[in-house]
């Protein structure tokens, strides 16, 4: 069930029976000559639909915009200061606590995210810990959905070490999947980008000045995404379930 695509009777029934939600969140952000600015939502969103639609599991809205301050020197793409997605993140989280959700998942589809979100569930369960609450602890989990093990294996075997670390042929193969009217025919020079470390947005644009990392996403097609996306399901259906069962 889509929370968007939902009424909230339905909710409240929903939360009879389990309240575990399933948030997807990506950024909006430049992914090099060919992929689409927006990858890294279009990922996370089109997997998290993908569960729900083998599972009984609520999905909630796509948090599309995350931190991406270093790609600010690209056109197009948007960013949230840290400081600002750790708060909305808790917001959100704090939302759905209110309702009675005990676990939520967020699918995510952006590493710039990674240290951020972590940072905003410890502000969750510090608040808690400070007011002496005895009340069940939230489970919260921020899943990376391209760390899991069909996943890594696939991109291996299609990939290599063109698969690089921004702008991959395994996420942007995937959002082509998911969108194919918009897919790129855009020849890359060179094939494989230059691989680095990144900082601010005009270093960014400095070492990586077509935006990829590593990376050679003109090996990326609608077919490889189509498998991409099973190997991407299984490992987050996996993933969920153990995260819901334990402890
Ligand atoms: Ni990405």
């Amino acid at each position: 069930m889509l929370l968007q695509l939902a009424t909230w009777p339905e909710v409240e029934t929903y939360l009879e029976s389990s309240t575990a939600v399933v948030m997807p969140i990506g950024s909006t952000e430049q992914h090099g000559p060919n992929g689409l600015i927006g990858t890294d939502a279009i990922c996370a969103e089109t997997i998290a639909r993908e569960m729900s639609s083998r599972i009984d599991v609520l999905v909630g809205p796509t948090l599309a915009v995350g931190m991406a301050q270093h790609h600010l020197a690209f056109p197009g793409s948007i960013t949230l200061k840290p400081s600002t997605l750790l708060a909305l993140v808790r917001d959100v989280v704090e939302s759905l606590l209110c309702h009675g959700f005990s676990h939520l998942y967020f699918l995510n589809g952006h590493g710039g995210n990674v240290a951020t979100v972590g940072a905003a569930f410890s502000e969750v369960w510090s608040t808690r810990s400070f007011a002496g609450s005895s009340r069940a602890t939230p489970r919260l989990r921020l899943r990376n959905w391209w760390t899991g093990a069909r996943v890594m294996a696939l991109s291996a075997e299609l990939f290599g070490n063109a698969e690089g670390s921004h702008a991959t042929p395994s996420e942007v193969s995937l959002s082509w999947y998911a969108h194919a009217d918009a897919v790129k025919d855009v020849s890359l020079t060179p094939e494989q980008a230059p691989d680095g470390v990144i900082r601010d947005a005009a270093d960014y644009r400095r070492l990586f000045p077509d935006g990829r990392i590593g990376s050679n996403p003109g090996l990326a097609s609608v077919a490889h995404g189509e498998r991409i996306l099973a190997a991407a399901l299984e490992d987050a259906l996996e993933d969920f379930q153990r995260f819901t069962e334990a402890d």
